[in-house]
């Protein structure tokens, strides 16, 4: 028998992974969401009534990259990973000089190594299968110069050099590699004196959500696949 399809969400706590967690959920897609805070994933599922059933939360942190492998393991056991969606993310608004070794070493294992690692989880079985998608939340940064994230752009265009490389490498196996750019939505991500200023400007991460299921569920030959999000106001 088929296994049942499922889209493993990362950083699905809050914020954006929350909102695409719920989105997918919602419309009737089984979705493993998966965070370091797992009492947030067990109230989310509260919070899905009958569709419940679609979300399933896991404790994860996807920096503890042997982690990330026996968590593609033991969800492969039960479903079919058919879309990755690399969100979890973080960053520390600091300039360069200011950035702790530690700190710079957390955003590129978080943002890129940990992104990574699920990918190369997720890739072989897809290719196995011809059949996946791979999503990636970026951010603007990848397309312009932001100064107090030198990690965090080193992070976000480094996995975007890689996932614009694997598209290519990969172009006969059907899996389709989907890059998400988004400018400033609020959320947890930023600091409270900002989203206090300026949060009516951001965008909402639901309206994300629902942009990234729309091109999810696209079934024809055509993907989306570079997308930058911008509210209508411009940059911060
Ligand atoms: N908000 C923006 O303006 C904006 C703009 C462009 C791109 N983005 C990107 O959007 C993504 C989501 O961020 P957000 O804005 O929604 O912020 P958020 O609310 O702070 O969400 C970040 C998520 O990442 C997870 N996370 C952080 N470290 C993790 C780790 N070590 N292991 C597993 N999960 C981890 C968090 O879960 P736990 O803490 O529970 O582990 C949380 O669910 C990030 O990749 C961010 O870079 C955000």
């Amino acid at each position: 028998m088929d296994k049942q399809k499922i889209v493993w969400i990362t950083g699905a706590s809050s914020g954006i992974g929350k909102a695409l967690a719920v989105k997918f959920a919602l419309n009737g897609v089984h979705v493993a969401a998966a965070a370091r805070r797992k009492n947030l994933l067990d109230s989310i599922k509260g919070e899905l009534g009958n569709n419940s059933t679609f979300f399933h939360g896991y404790k994860l942190d996807i920096s503890d990259f042997e982690s990330v492998e026996a968590f593609y393991k033991e969800i492969s056991g039960n479903f079919e990973v058919e879309c990755l969606i690399n969100n979890a993310g973080t960053t520390s608004f600091q300039n360069a000089i200011d950035n702790s070794f530690d700190e710079i070493k957390n955003i590129i294992s978080v943002n890129l190594l940990g992104s990574i690692r699920a990918i190369k989880s997720v890739l072989p079985g897809m290719i196995e299968r011809k059949s996946g998608t791979i999503i990636n939340i970026l951010s603007v940064v990848t397309q312009k110069i932001f100064t107090a994230s030198s990690a965090y752009s080193a992070s976000k265009s480094g996995l975007h050099a890689y996932s614009k490389v694997l598209r290519e490498e990969i172009r006969d196996k059907n899996v389709r590699i989907i890059n998400v750019s988004p400018g400033a939505t609020a959320t947890d991500i930023w600091p409270e004196g900002a989203l206090k200023r300026y949060s009516e400007r951001m965008m909402n991460a639901d309206n994300i959500a629902d942009l990234v299921y729309r091109v999810y569920s696209e079934k024809s030959n055509m993907v989306s696949e570079e997308l930058v999000l911008r509210p209508i106001k411009g940059d911060l």
